[in-house]
């Protein structure tokens, strides 16, 4: 239900150069890209590039990831990374796709200025919650859904759920239960989750109790939020507490995740420097194995049943995970009012140390390229966990195991060129 926003924003696109698209989170901005990016790259000769930006989390690593998404050769030792794209942009007709810039708002900005002066077939779309600068960018708000195209993403995901054959009645709730819901498409996915045990009718009436209707001329009344925080507070009221506990923890990765990883931020003890591994282990023993590998699985599970948690097809090591980034930010806050942020990043920091130190260790015998391929998975992981150790008022421990991390990727960032990003820091 979105063909008249891809018109617009193909249209807008021919017009100016750089183009972002606004709106709350969970507003459809991505998709949006996704479908205009399709059409738009059409009439580029180059087509359309794509490059994901919420697991970089730092503006200093943006144009090398850049030059990764793109899947440009690596930067060589001579080029700043900037210069290296402005390089293999110059002569390319391309629709370049920089997706949630939030977080990197005033980079993305100096870059995208940077890549529109010294090239001439580069454009750019971004998405991202605010704009990227006063002035930066022509602007494009996503609207909410229509009520009809509501309704229909609403019954169309509930129908994968479970059968739906609907009465008068439970349909007439169907719409007031879209009316609440802001025309928010992640919303929308979260109630159809819940049609999946309650009518129609009986989800309304707890989203009544969830939802005080927004009085006109109510000056908070445009917060598009609440909808959305109200479904993902019910989510995780549904949540066990250990799949709870799996979300807030899941949220200090960058990226995806693992099981193995997300085994090592999930652990119920507290990571503890003198702690040695064997003491660590005996630790986990002694909690009668409530967070042993069996009980992560049950936890992974929950959450992916409940939507919170996305697969992906994954590498040779097994599946990965995703979260989008409203529900991560979710966890995050939870985890934080817990006062779990720290042992939580710091099992974190630990893990990606460890794998950093063994590819190190291994890497000249057989398997390099197997090798390379799995860390350059982690990456955004690895680097977060560096930002972490490297951040003022890190414990010496953190410290340590973030030199270790940038001792230990000497040798992938001469093997793949971005040795820049390695002495940068
Ligand atoms: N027009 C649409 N029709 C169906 N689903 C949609 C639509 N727009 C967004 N969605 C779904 O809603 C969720 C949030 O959309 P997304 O594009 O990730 O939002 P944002 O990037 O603004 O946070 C995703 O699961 C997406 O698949
Ligand atoms: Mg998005």
């Amino acid at each position: 239900g979105r063909a008249r926003e891809v018109e617009d924003v193909s249209r807008l696109l021919a017009e100016h150069r750089l183009l972002t698209l606004t709106g709350v989170g969970g507003v459809g901005k991505t998709r949006l890209a996704q479908r205009a990016a399709r059409t738009a790259g059409l009439l580029m000769r180059d087509g359309a590039c794509w490059v994901e930006l919420a697991e970089v989390t730092s503006p200093d690593v943006l144009p090398y990831a850049v030059v990764e998404g793109l899947g440009l050769a690596p930067v060589p030792p001579h080029l700043t990374p900037t210069d290296h794209l402005i390089g293999a942009l110059h002569h390319r007709e391309v629709l370049l796709v920089l997706d949630n810039c939030e977080h990197l708002a005033a980079a993305c900005a100096r870059l995208a200025h940077l890549l529109l002066d010294r090239t001439t077939g580069v454009r750019l779309l971004t998405t991202s919650r605010l704009p990227l600068g006063p002035g930066a960018e022509r602007l494009y708000v996503v609207p909410p859904l229509p009520e009809d195209a509501s309704l229909a993403l609403l019954t169309d995901r509930a129908a994968l759920l479970s059968e739906v054959s609907w009465s008068r009645d439970d349909l007439a709730h169907a719409r007031a239960v879209i009316r609440r819901l802001d025309g928010l498409p992640l919303a929308i996915e979260f109630a159809a989750r819940r049609l999946r045990a309650l009518s129609p009718g009986q989800l309304l009436d707890r989203l009544d109790e969830r939802l005080p209707l927004l009085s006109k001329g109510d000056p908070v009344a445009p917060e598009r939020h609440r909808s959305l925080r109200a479904m993902l507070d019910w989510s995780h009221q549904l949540c066990t507490p250990a799949q709870q506990r799996l979300w807030a923890r899941l949220s200090v990765f960058a990226g995806s995740i693992s099981l193995d990883a997300a085994h090592a931020v999930w652990a119920e003890d507290r990571w503890k420097e003198d702690a040695g591994k064997e003491d660590a282990g005996k630790e986990e023993r002694a909690t009668g194995g409530r967070s042993g590998p069996e009980e992560l699985l049950d936890a992974v599970d929950g959450l992916i049943d409940h939507s919170l948690l996305l697969t992906e097809p994954g590498d040779g090591a097994g599946r990965r995970y995703t979260m989008l980034e409203t529900v991560r930010e979710y966890g995050r806050d939870q985890l934080a009012r817990g006062g779990d942020l720290e042992d939580a990043r710091t099992r974190h920091l630990m893990w990606f140390r460890d794998r950093v130190l063994d590819v190190h260790d291994r890497w000249a015998g057989p398997g390099q390229a197997e090798l390379l391929e799995r860390l350059r998975h982690d990456l955004p992981n690895i680097r977060h966990a560096m930002e972490y150790g490297l951040r003022d008022g890190a414990g010496p421990a953190q410290t340590h195991a973030a030199l270790d991390i940038a001792r230990g990727l000497q040798w992938y960032w001469t093997a793949t060129g971005t040795a820049g990003e390695g002495t940068d820091r």
